[in-house]
């Protein structure tokens, strides 16, 4: 598989080198952190109350695309509660036994991130609840006929989940949560801002032009536009004067294959199957895994909600379609509109 730049998180967050530039620009309270307002909005009301009643923060469930600040808000919340977080993940967080010892050394008013949520085990699933309601913990000693269970108090805290697969999480857990709110897909003129952003605290010179070059390739994500940035950058620097103007811009991303809707070569392999292998669809998900070489996930986590978003593609009960706009992107005829038009 080619080194995209959809690619979510690195695989070593520690030793790569766009997670270190991922930590240096992530955002630390609500004035950095652009768009997303009635999230933030929403959320800076439950503060207050919260500070207000000297309470601890309701339960927050975030969930959208990957790339789009679900962790990097889990950290503004902290920050703006004053709170220490902790941050696990749903697959690290393997037996019962090992959310004890994370919940029982928390204290009062401190949050607990669980990234990846919808990936917890039934079994870790079922003690969170009580957790999650009473700040309680019902736990088994011993086994056998000598085992009893104990109920402990727990600290109040406050759990922050995040997932990109809101479909994914059981009913009874996502009930626990007071806040549940999807991330939005940012609109350029957010992305520009965060491209500026970014460009100001890695000391990047930019054009105004190039960035909305950048912005518009994107995919509507933060994430990845801080990626064509450093692309951007290290092309400037090695075959210019450092400046990214907007030819510079638009040779870096030619080089990296990106068109001009961020289209790279899977997303477009992928569409032009639709069309060439299946009149345009409906195909199956399963397929598209197939001839992409992707993961079915990937494929509906990662590719899939830019390409619905930006209407290059549907999704129907019998499976994905490409629209005309996608034709006309790729330069393909429509045969679909031909058969209709000649029945007229
Ligand atoms: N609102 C924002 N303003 C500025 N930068 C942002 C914003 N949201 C995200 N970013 C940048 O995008 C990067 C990716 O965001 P983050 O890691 O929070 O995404 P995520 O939703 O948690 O993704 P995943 O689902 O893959 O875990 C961050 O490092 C941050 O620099
Ligand atoms: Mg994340």
């Amino acid at each position: 598989m080619i080194d995209r730049i959809v690619n979510s998180k690195s695989d070593n967050e520690l030793e790569n080198d766009d997670s270190l530039i991922e930590n240096t620009l992530r955002p630390k309270d609500f004035n950095s952190y652009i768009g997303q307002d009635r999230l933030k909005d929403n959320l800076k009301l439950a503060i207050a109350a919260a500070q207000k009643r000297n309470e601890q923060l309701d339960h927050v469930l975030l969930y959208g695309p990957p790339g789009l600040g679900k962790t990097t808000m889990a950290s503004v919340i902290a920050n703006e509660m004053n709170a220490q977080i902790r941050i696990t993940s749903g697959p690290a967080v393997e037996r019962p036994g090992d959310l004890a010892s994370l919940l029982t050394n928390l204290s009062d008013g401190d949050i607990l991130f669980i990234d990846e949520i919808h990936r917890l085990h039934r079994t870790v699933e079922e003690v969170l609840y009580t957790a999650m309601e009473d700040f309680k913990l019902d736990i088994m000693i011993g086994k056998g006929p000598s085992a009893r269970s104990l109920r402990l108090d727990l600290p109040h805290f406050t759990i922050i989940g995040a997932t990109t697969r809101s479909g994914a999480i059981a009913a009874p857990l996502r009930d626990r949560f007071g806040l549940v709110h999807r991330l939005d897909f940012y609109t350029i003129p957010q992305i520009e801002a965060i491209i500026n952003r970014a460009a100001k605290i890695l000391n990047v010179k930019i054009e105004s032009s190039a960035a909305n070059i950048l912005a518009v390739r994107s995919r509507l994500t933060p994430r990845i536009s801080n990626r064509l940035l450093k692309r951007v950058r290290d092309f400037a620097d090695i075959n210019g004067d450092g400046i990214i103007d907007s030819d510079t811009a638009y040779k870096a991303l030619e080089l990296l294959d990106i068109d001009e809707l961020g289209l790279d070569p899977t997303d477009r392999l992928l569409l032009a199957t639709i069309i060439d292998n299946y009149n345009g669809g409906p195909v199956g998900v399963e397929t598209l895994a197939a001839i992409t070489a992707e993961e079915r996930t990937t494929i509906e986590d990662m590719i899939e909600p830019y390409l619905l978003q930006i209407g290059l593609l549907e999704r129907t009960p019998r499976g994905r379609k490409v629209t005309s706009k996608s034709y006309i992107h790729l330069g393909k005829i429509n045969n679909q509109d031909n058969n209709q038009a000649s029945l007229i």
